[in-house]
């Protein structure tokens, strides 16, 4: 994996790059020109870890791959814009479910359970994508 220096404001590539090198679990998946607007796209990492990324303009956000309905992926759904919502919102093909791109909090069923999420970087026009954060527990937000 390629250790680039990032920006302050991770989804801004016009931010003044840091110094500080990319924390080591971040992992290149691609370009940012590569991805289309409001397309989700599958990535998989090199640990196996299947992501979902949708980007939105000059932001990027990730999101695990995996509908925790019944396991179908979700990057053959639609990316929506959704009243509320500052981050864009996954809808599964499959069921109909709908996540959080920013939290993966479940904001329609069927699914019950939010996704896990992944920090993305972009530096240079190049997406890295980092370690697997799990989802909050409904009883832990305080
Ligand atoms: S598999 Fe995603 S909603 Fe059923």
């Amino acid at each position: 994996m390629t250790v680039l220096p990032s920006s302050e404001h991770s989804n801004d590539p016009s931010a003044e790059p840091l110094s500080e090198p990319l924390p080591s679990e971040f992992e290149r998946a691609g370009l940012l020109a590569d991805l289309e607007d409001g397309l989700p796209q599958g990535v998989v990492l090199s640990n196996g870890e299947r992501v979902c990324v949708v980007r939105r303009g000059h932001e990027v956000w990730a999101v695990h791959d995996v509908c925790p309905h019944r396991a179908f992926a979700l990057s053959g759904g639609d990316a929506l814009t959704v009243d509320g919502e500052s981050a864009p919102v996954i809808e599964c093909p499959w069921h109909g479910a709908q996540f959080s791109c920013a939290t993966g909090a479940v904001l329609q069923g069927p699914a019950t359970d939010a996704l896990p999420t992944f920090p993305v970087r972009i530096v240079e026009g190049e997406v890295f994508i980092g370690a697997r954060r799990e989802p909050i527990a409904p009883s832990e937000v305080v």
